[in-house]
């Protein structure tokens, strides 16, 4: 039976982690074996740390999976990692569903392919009942490309009478957002040692706390997770507030 994801690093743990999984493809290079290789490996990373969620009192997941821009690899990486994605909903649906996950997928669906459409159409409904741990996938997202789209339906709305311009304010807009019905991340990693944030949750983590790791992606275990969860739960965040 899938547990309560409240308990052991309780309140100060966060309770929606963001992760930037990269260096796969260094992974891999450094073992003299092709990237997808390394892209391989690291979906078995995101299974630990699915499985890592309750524990440590995260309830919502979100990884970035593959970004807007990644559609400039070579068209081998692409097709691999689409294959990928497609082996990976396919082989873990099951074991998702039996542990209490919730998946979501998260950016613009139209440049994918429509066999990979209809199982992140279908994993989203076949999980829908759960609450344990909201596991959100951004594939093909970008966070200006979601704030645009976002935009676009909002003055559609407006430009229909169904919303006032004066109505539009922070409250609003993410509504439009593709995280509408998520809160916003409270930290967000990135592994392989880059310290950008490369167009990911743009908007929602005005606010969270970063972890910049060293740890290439297929390297990243739960335990480091914690640790990462226990330095959180040490900051104090002040929301542009004066400390106490
Ligand atoms: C960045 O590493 C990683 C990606 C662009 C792909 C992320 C995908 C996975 C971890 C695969 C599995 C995901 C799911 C949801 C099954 P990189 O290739 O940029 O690495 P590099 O910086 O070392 O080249």
């Amino acid at each position: 039976m899938p547990r309560d994801t409240d308990n052991g690093e309780g309140p100060q743990g966060p309770k929606h982690v963001a992760i930037i999984m990269d260096g796969n493809g260094r992974w891999a290079q450094a073992r003299g074996r092709p990237r997808l290789f390394g892209h391989h490996a690291g979906a078995r990373r995101v299974r630990e740390v699915v499985e890592a969620c309750p524990d440590l009192g995260i309830k919502y997941l979100t990884i970035f999976a593959f970004s807007t821009e990644n559609w400039k690899r070579t068209q081998v990486e692409v097709a691999g990692l689409m294959s990928l994605f497609r082996r990976y909903i396919t082989k873990e649906t099951r074991a998702l569903k039996e542990r209490g996950v919730r998946v979501r997928f998260i950016g613009d669906r139209v440049r994918l392919d429509p066999k990979l459409i209809d199982l992140m159409d279908r994993l989203e409904k076949e999980t829908a009942h759960n609450d344990l741990v909201h596991l959100t996938i951004a594939l093909n997202y970008g966070g200006r490309d979601e704030v645009a789209r976002a935009t676009r339906r909002l003055a559609e709305d407006v430009a229909a009478g169904r919303l006032k311009p004066e109505d539009v304010d922070e409250e609003t807009l993410p509504r439009y957002l593709d995280t509408c019905v998520l809160p916003d991340p409270d930290l967000v990693i990135r592994t392989s040692g880059e310290a950008r944030i490369s167009n990911f949750l743009l908007w929602q983590s005005a606010y969270s706390e970063y972890e910049f790791i060293d740890t290439l992606w297929p390297d990243f275990t739960a335990a480091e997770l914690e640790r990462l969860c226990r330095n959180y739960g040490r900051r104090e965040r002040r929301f542009g507030a004066v400390g106490s």
